[in-house]
Protein backbone atom coordinates (compact mmCIF):
# COMPACT_ATOMS: atom_id res chain seq x y z
CA UNK A 1 0.00 0.00 0.00
CA UNK A 2 1.65 3.76 -0.87
CA UNK A 3 1.34 6.32 1.46
CA UNK A 4 -0.54 9.31 1.30
CA UNK A 5 0.81 12.53 -0.50
CA UNK A 6 0.58 15.92 0.28
CA UNK A 7 -2.63 16.50 -1.99
CA UNK A 8 -3.31 19.97 -1.37
CA UNK A 9 -5.95 21.13 -3.53
CA UNK A 10 -8.35 21.53 -0.35
CA UNK A 11 -5.76 22.87 1.65
CA UNK A 12 -6.92 26.20 2.15
CA UNK A 13 -10.63 25.38 2.75
CA UNK A 14 -9.36 22.85 4.74
CA UNK A 15 -7.82 25.22 7.19
CA UNK A 16 -10.46 27.86 7.24
CA UNK A 17 -13.01 25.54 8.57
CA UNK A 18 -10.73 24.86 10.80
CA UNK A 19 -9.86 28.48 11.86
CA UNK A 20 -13.66 28.71 12.03
CA UNK A 21 -14.39 26.21 14.99
CA UNK A 22 -11.00 26.00 16.43
CA UNK A 23 -8.77 28.68 16.13
CA UNK A 24 -8.93 32.02 17.86
CA UNK A 25 -11.39 34.24 17.48
CA UNK A 26 -11.04 37.02 20.50
CA UNK A 27 -7.87 38.37 20.34
CA UNK A 28 -8.09 42.03 20.28
CA UNK A 29 -6.80 42.66 16.65
CA UNK A 30 -9.46 40.45 15.24
CA UNK A 31 -13.01 41.36 14.34
CA UNK A 32 -11.24 45.11 13.30
CA UNK A 33 -10.35 45.82 9.67
CA UNK A 34 -8.57 48.93 10.81
CA UNK A 35 -4.98 48.64 8.88
CA UNK A 36 -3.39 51.16 12.02
CA UNK A 37 -4.68 48.11 14.42
CA UNK A 38 -3.88 45.49 12.27
CA UNK A 39 -0.19 46.56 11.47
CA UNK A 40 0.41 47.67 15.22
CA UNK A 41 -0.47 43.97 16.10
CA UNK A 42 1.71 42.06 13.72
CA UNK A 43 4.71 44.30 14.51
CA UNK A 44 4.52 43.41 17.92
CA UNK A 45 4.05 40.19 17.13
CA UNK A 46 6.95 39.71 15.64
CA UNK A 47 9.37 38.80 17.75
CA UNK A 48 7.09 38.68 21.15
CA UNK A 49 3.99 36.01 22.32
CA UNK A 50 0.53 36.74 22.29
CA UNK A 51 0.23 37.09 25.90
CA UNK A 52 3.03 39.84 26.45
CA UNK A 53 1.44 41.57 23.37
CA UNK A 54 -2.09 41.82 24.94
CA UNK A 55 -1.34 44.30 27.48
CA UNK A 56 1.11 46.41 25.06
CA UNK A 57 -1.24 46.60 22.44
CA UNK A 58 -4.01 48.22 25.12
CA UNK A 59 -1.52 51.10 26.23
CA UNK A 60 -0.47 51.51 23.14
CA UNK A 61 -3.84 52.38 21.63
CA UNK A 62 -5.08 54.14 24.52
CA UNK A 63 -2.08 56.77 24.14
CA UNK A 64 -2.01 56.81 19.83
CA UNK A 65 -5.81 55.50 19.28
CA UNK A 66 -4.70 56.37 14.99
CA UNK A 67 -2.26 56.54 12.87
CA UNK A 68 -2.00 60.41 13.30
CA UNK A 69 -1.88 60.29 17.13
CA UNK A 70 1.70 58.33 16.52
CA UNK A 71 3.03 60.08 13.60
CA UNK A 72 2.17 62.98 15.77
CA UNK A 73 4.23 62.52 19.14
CA UNK A 74 7.83 61.93 18.96
CA UNK A 75 10.42 59.17 18.95
CA UNK A 76 10.93 59.64 22.62
CA UNK A 77 7.07 59.54 23.75
CA UNK A 78 6.93 56.32 22.18
CA UNK A 79 9.22 54.25 23.62
CA UNK A 80 7.78 53.80 26.79
CA UNK A 81 5.26 52.35 25.00
CA UNK A 82 7.40 49.93 24.10
CA UNK A 83 10.05 49.32 26.53
CA UNK A 84 9.96 45.48 27.94
CA UNK A 85 9.26 44.29 24.25
CA UNK A 86 12.40 44.08 23.31
CA UNK A 87 13.90 44.96 19.72
CA UNK A 88 13.97 48.49 19.52
CA UNK A 89 14.21 48.79 16.27
CA UNK A 90 10.68 47.68 15.85
CA UNK A 91 9.49 50.95 17.79
CA UNK A 92 11.90 53.20 15.96
CA UNK A 93 10.29 51.72 12.59
CA UNK A 94 7.01 52.01 13.93
CA UNK A 95 7.17 55.58 14.30
CA UNK A 96 8.79 56.27 11.46
CA UNK A 97 6.11 54.18 9.09
CA UNK A 98 3.40 56.31 10.89
CA UNK A 99 5.12 59.63 9.60
CA UNK A 100 5.28 57.81 6.18
CA UNK A 101 1.89 57.01 6.10
CA UNK A 102 0.76 60.59 7.02
CA UNK A 103 3.28 62.19 4.27
CA UNK A 104 3.40 60.42 1.67
CA UNK A 105 -0.35 58.36 1.97
CA UNK A 106 -2.63 61.18 3.05
CA UNK A 107 -2.93 59.36 6.50
CA UNK A 108 -4.24 56.15 4.96
CA UNK A 109 -2.43 53.39 4.99
CA UNK A 110 -2.00 51.59 1.41
CA UNK A 111 -4.84 49.07 0.37
CA UNK A 112 -2.06 46.72 -0.97
CA UNK A 113 0.73 44.55 -0.02
CA UNK A 114 2.81 45.13 -2.29
CA UNK A 115 2.79 48.92 -1.47
CA UNK A 116 2.75 48.46 2.48
CA UNK A 117 5.92 46.62 1.67
CA UNK A 118 7.53 49.78 0.75
CA UNK A 119 6.91 51.25 4.43
CA UNK A 120 9.55 50.98 6.78
CA UNK A 121 9.33 48.09 9.14
CA UNK A 122 7.00 46.09 6.81
CA UNK A 123 8.41 43.06 5.04
CA UNK A 124 6.92 40.79 2.89
CA UNK A 125 4.64 38.47 5.15
CA UNK A 126 3.67 41.34 7.61
CA UNK A 127 2.50 43.52 4.31
CA UNK A 128 0.39 40.41 3.14
CA UNK A 129 -1.20 39.66 6.06
CA UNK A 130 -2.21 43.34 6.77
CA UNK A 131 -3.65 43.21 2.88
CA UNK A 132 -5.55 39.88 3.37
CA UNK A 133 -6.98 40.68 7.08
CA UNK A 134 -8.03 44.14 6.00
CA UNK A 135 -8.74 44.40 2.86
CA UNK A 136 -9.18 40.60 1.52
CA UNK A 137 -6.13 40.58 -0.83
CA UNK A 138 -5.31 36.97 -1.86
CA UNK A 139 -1.87 37.39 -0.53
CA UNK A 140 -0.28 34.24 0.62
CA UNK A 141 1.64 34.76 4.18
CA UNK A 142 5.18 33.01 5.42
CA UNK A 143 6.05 33.82 8.91
CA UNK A 144 7.26 31.79 11.45
CA UNK A 145 4.52 29.98 12.35
CA UNK A 146 3.67 28.58 8.12
CA UNK A 147 7.10 27.90 8.21
CA UNK A 148 6.64 24.97 10.26
CA UNK A 149 3.33 23.64 8.94
CA UNK A 150 4.56 24.22 5.57
CA UNK A 151 7.88 22.38 6.07
CA UNK A 152 6.07 19.86 7.91
CA UNK A 153 3.29 19.45 5.93
CA UNK A 154 5.11 19.43 2.27
CA UNK A 155 8.34 17.70 3.50
CA UNK A 156 10.32 20.41 2.88
CA UNK A 157 13.83 20.09 3.94
CA UNK A 158 16.70 22.60 4.77
CA UNK A 159 16.98 25.19 6.86
CA UNK A 160 14.12 28.00 6.37
CA UNK A 161 16.89 30.50 6.38
CA UNK A 162 18.13 29.36 3.75
CA UNK A 163 17.43 31.49 -0.04
CA UNK A 164 16.28 28.41 -1.59
CA UNK A 165 14.22 26.71 0.88
CA UNK A 166 12.61 30.06 1.62
CA UNK A 167 11.93 30.39 -2.16
CA UNK A 168 9.92 27.22 -2.01
CA UNK A 169 7.96 27.64 0.99
CA UNK A 170 6.77 31.13 -0.62
CA UNK A 171 5.83 29.05 -3.84
CA UNK A 172 4.16 26.76 -1.99
CA UNK A 173 2.22 29.37 -0.55
CA UNK A 174 1.42 31.14 -3.17
CA UNK A 175 0.15 27.99 -4.95
CA UNK A 176 -2.10 27.28 -1.84
CA UNK A 177 -3.33 30.90 -2.62
CA UNK A 178 -4.10 30.09 -6.67
CA UNK A 179 -6.02 26.95 -5.48
CA UNK A 180 -7.88 27.84 -3.27
CA UNK A 181 -11.82 28.91 -4.31
CA UNK A 182 -12.62 32.81 -5.60
CA UNK A 183 -14.55 33.29 -2.43
CA UNK A 184 -11.95 32.16 0.34
CA UNK A 185 -12.35 34.21 3.03
CA UNK A 186 -8.83 35.70 3.29
CA UNK A 187 -8.59 36.68 6.98
CA UNK A 188 -9.72 33.44 7.98
CA UNK A 189 -7.47 31.44 6.06
CA UNK A 190 -4.50 33.49 7.07
CA UNK A 191 -5.02 33.62 11.01
CA UNK A 192 -5.72 29.94 10.62
CA UNK A 193 -2.37 29.18 8.96
CA UNK A 194 -1.07 31.33 11.91
CA UNK A 195 -3.50 29.53 14.75
CA UNK A 196 -2.56 26.24 13.02
CA UNK A 197 1.23 26.69 13.70
CA UNK A 198 0.51 28.06 17.26
CA UNK A 199 -1.56 25.90 18.42
CA UNK A 200 -1.48 22.67 16.88
CA UNK A 201 1.75 22.26 14.66
CA UNK A 202 3.76 23.16 17.21
CA UNK A 203 7.21 23.14 17.31
CA UNK A 204 7.46 19.73 19.76
CA UNK A 205 5.02 16.91 20.16
CA UNK A 206 2.75 18.70 17.46
CA UNK A 207 -0.82 17.46 17.96
CA UNK A 208 -1.50 16.00 14.72
CA UNK A 209 -4.61 14.33 16.06
CA UNK A 210 -6.53 17.22 16.05
CA UNK A 211 -5.04 18.91 12.45
CA UNK A 212 -7.01 19.34 9.60
CA UNK A 213 -3.96 18.60 7.37
CA UNK A 214 -3.28 15.51 8.95
CA UNK A 215 -4.56 12.59 6.05
CA UNK A 216 -2.08 13.74 3.88
CA UNK A 217 1.04 15.33 5.95
CA UNK A 218 4.35 14.15 4.98
CA UNK A 219 5.44 14.73 8.30
CA UNK A 220 2.93 13.01 10.20
CA UNK A 221 2.74 10.02 7.03
CA UNK A 222 6.80 9.37 8.16
CA UNK A 223 7.04 10.88 11.50
CA UNK A 224 9.43 13.32 10.86
CA UNK A 225 7.64 16.04 13.10
CA UNK A 226 10.74 16.51 14.90
CA UNK A 227 12.75 16.70 11.97
CA UNK A 228 11.29 19.39 10.51
CA UNK A 229 11.33 22.00 9.94
CA UNK A 230 15.45 21.30 9.66
CA UNK A 231 17.73 22.57 12.07
CA UNK A 232 19.20 26.34 11.41
CA UNK A 233 22.79 25.46 9.92
CA UNK A 234 25.39 25.38 12.51
CA UNK A 235 28.79 26.90 11.26
CA UNK A 236 30.96 24.23 12.37
CA UNK A 237 34.29 25.89 13.42
CA UNK A 238 36.43 23.04 13.47
CA UNK A 239 40.24 22.93 14.08
CA UNK A 240 42.65 22.29 11.85
CA UNK A 241 46.48 21.81 11.92
CA UNK A 242 49.34 23.19 9.45
CA UNK A 243 53.00 22.79 9.76
CA UNK A 244 55.36 25.71 7.43
CA UNK A 245 58.57 25.00 6.66
CA UNK A 246 61.05 28.26 6.05
CA UNK A 247 63.45 27.04 4.47
CA UNK A 248 66.29 29.32 4.18
CA UNK A 249 69.19 29.37 1.69
CA UNK A 250 72.05 32.63 1.12
CA UNK A 251 69.04 34.78 1.47
CA UNK A 252 66.61 33.06 -0.01
CA UNK A 253 63.45 30.91 1.26
CA UNK A 254 61.71 28.25 -0.84
CA UNK A 255 58.36 28.80 -1.81
CA UNK A 256 55.52 26.22 -3.15
CA UNK A 257 52.65 27.10 -5.30
CA UNK A 258 49.14 25.64 -3.31
CA UNK A 259 46.53 23.77 -5.40
CA UNK A 260 43.98 25.48 -7.08
CA UNK A 261 41.32 23.62 -4.64
CA UNK A 262 41.41 24.35 -0.93
CA UNK A 263 42.67 26.69 0.95
CA UNK A 264 45.07 29.32 -0.36
CA UNK A 265 44.37 27.83 -3.69
CA UNK A 266 47.07 29.01 -6.25
CA UNK A 267 48.36 31.34 -4.22
CA UNK A 268 52.19 30.76 -3.08
CA UNK A 269 53.10 29.59 -0.03
CA UNK A 270 55.90 28.26 2.77
CA UNK A 271 56.18 24.26 1.94
CA UNK A 272 53.09 22.66 4.10
CA UNK A 273 53.11 19.61 6.41
CA UNK A 274 49.89 18.24 8.54
CA UNK A 275 52.03 17.08 10.81
CA UNK A 276 55.58 17.71 12.68
CA UNK A 277 56.92 14.80 11.46
CA UNK A 278 56.23 14.63 8.58
CA UNK A 279 57.62 18.30 8.33
CA UNK A 280 61.08 16.66 10.37
CA UNK A 281 60.95 14.43 7.29
CA UNK A 282 61.65 16.45 4.75
CA UNK A 283 63.76 18.73 6.80
CA UNK A 284 66.07 15.53 6.88
CA UNK A 285 65.82 14.57 3.10
CA UNK A 286 66.82 18.70 2.45
CA UNK A 287 69.29 19.42 4.92
CA UNK A 288 70.12 16.48 6.99
CA UNK A 289 69.35 18.63 9.73
CA UNK A 290 66.62 19.50 12.52
CA UNK A 291 64.01 22.46 12.02
CA UNK A 292 63.00 24.83 14.66
CA UNK A 293 59.89 25.24 16.04
CA UNK A 294 59.03 29.12 15.93
CA UNK A 295 55.78 30.60 18.08
CA UNK A 296 52.65 28.84 16.55
CA UNK A 297 49.23 31.16 15.92
CA UNK A 298 45.95 31.21 14.53
CA UNK A 299 44.07 32.18 11.49
CA UNK A 300 40.32 32.01 11.55
CA UNK A 301 38.40 31.01 8.08
CA UNK A 302 34.75 31.26 7.84
CA UNK A 303 34.54 26.93 8.56
CA UNK A 304 37.63 26.23 9.93
CA UNK A 305 40.27 27.33 12.47
CA UNK A 306 43.29 26.62 11.26
CA UNK A 307 46.63 26.45 14.21
CA UNK A 308 49.71 27.11 12.30
CA UNK A 309 53.27 26.65 13.49
CA UNK A 310 55.83 28.14 11.94
CA UNK A 311 59.24 25.94 11.27
CA UNK A 312 62.62 27.51 10.62
CA UNK A 313 65.52 25.54 8.81
CA UNK A 314 68.73 27.54 8.01
CA UNK A 315 70.83 25.86 5.30
CA UNK A 316 74.49 27.41 5.07
CA UNK A 317 75.50 24.46 2.92
CA UNK A 318 74.13 22.94 -0.37
CA UNK A 319 71.02 21.25 -0.44
CA UNK A 320 70.70 17.26 -0.25
CA UNK A 321 67.94 17.31 -2.41
CA UNK A 322 66.58 19.87 -4.90
CA UNK A 323 63.52 21.59 -5.08
CA UNK A 324 60.62 19.69 -6.81
CA UNK A 325 58.25 20.80 -9.88
CA UNK A 326 56.23 23.99 -7.78
CA UNK A 327 59.02 24.54 -5.75
CA UNK A 328 60.97 28.20 -6.44
CA UNK A 329 63.61 30.48 -4.44
CA UNK A 330 62.69 33.58 -3.50
CA UNK A 331 64.50 36.64 -2.16
CA UNK A 332 63.78 38.16 1.12
CA UNK A 333 63.19 41.45 -0.56
CA UNK A 334 60.80 40.26 -3.14
CA UNK A 335 58.48 38.75 -0.75
CA UNK A 336 56.47 41.89 -0.48
CA UNK A 337 55.42 41.58 -4.39
CA UNK A 338 54.43 38.04 -3.71
CA UNK A 339 50.69 36.60 -3.72
CA UNK A 340 51.20 35.05 -0.45
CA UNK A 341 48.28 33.92 2.19
CA UNK A 342 47.60 36.76 4.50
CA UNK A 343 49.08 34.91 7.82
CA UNK A 344 51.97 33.97 5.50
CA UNK A 345 52.78 37.39 4.29
CA UNK A 346 52.79 38.18 8.29
CA UNK A 347 54.82 35.70 9.21
CA UNK A 348 57.78 36.35 6.59
CA UNK A 349 57.68 39.76 6.84
CA UNK A 350 57.99 39.81 10.08
CA UNK A 351 60.69 37.64 10.43
CA UNK A 352 62.74 39.85 7.43
CA UNK A 353 61.85 43.35 8.22
CA UNK A 354 64.67 44.31 10.85
CA UNK A 355 65.47 40.93 12.08
CA UNK A 356 67.47 38.02 10.27
CA UNK A 357 66.47 34.68 11.67
CA UNK A 358 69.41 33.66 14.00
CA UNK A 359 68.42 36.43 16.07
CA UNK A 360 64.64 35.10 15.99
CA UNK A 361 66.17 31.25 17.05
CA UNK A 362 68.13 32.88 19.91
CA UNK A 363 65.68 35.17 21.00
N1 LIG B 1 1.23 36.32 15.13
C1 LIG B 1 1.37 37.13 14.08
N2 LIG B 1 0.18 37.59 13.67
C2 LIG B 1 -0.75 37.07 14.50
C3 LIG B 1 -2.15 37.17 14.59
N3 LIG B 1 -2.83 37.91 13.75
N4 LIG B 1 -2.75 36.47 15.56
C4 LIG B 1 -2.03 35.72 16.40
N5 LIG B 1 -0.73 35.58 16.37
C5 LIG B 1 -0.08 36.26 15.42
FE1 LIG C 1 1.75 19.74 11.66
FE2 LIG C 1 0.93 17.32 12.43
FE3 LIG C 1 -0.68 18.94 11.09
FE4 LIG C 1 1.35 17.82 9.86
S1 LIG C 1 -0.38 16.76 10.76
S2 LIG C 1 0.74 19.94 9.70
S3 LIG C 1 2.89 17.83 11.48
S4 LIG C 1 0.16 19.27 13.15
Amino acid sequence: MSLPQPCPKNLAEKVVAWQKTSGRHHLPWQNTQDPYRVWLSEIMLQQTQVATVLGYYARFLERFPTVQDLAAAEQDEVMPYWAGLGYYARARNLHRCAREVMEKWGGRFPATAADLATLPGIGRSTACAIAAFCFGERSPIMDGNVKRVFTRYFGIYGPTQKKAVENTLWAKADEMVELAPADLDMAAYTQGLMDLGSQCCTRSKPTCSLCPLQSDCYAHTHQVQSELPSPKERIRQDERYAHLLILELNGQVLLEQRPDKGIWGGLLTLPQFDDASSLHAAALRWSGKKAVALASFQHVFSHFKLHITPWLLHVDETLLAEPTAGQQWHDHESLEQTALPAPVRKLLLGLYQGKNSEQLILS
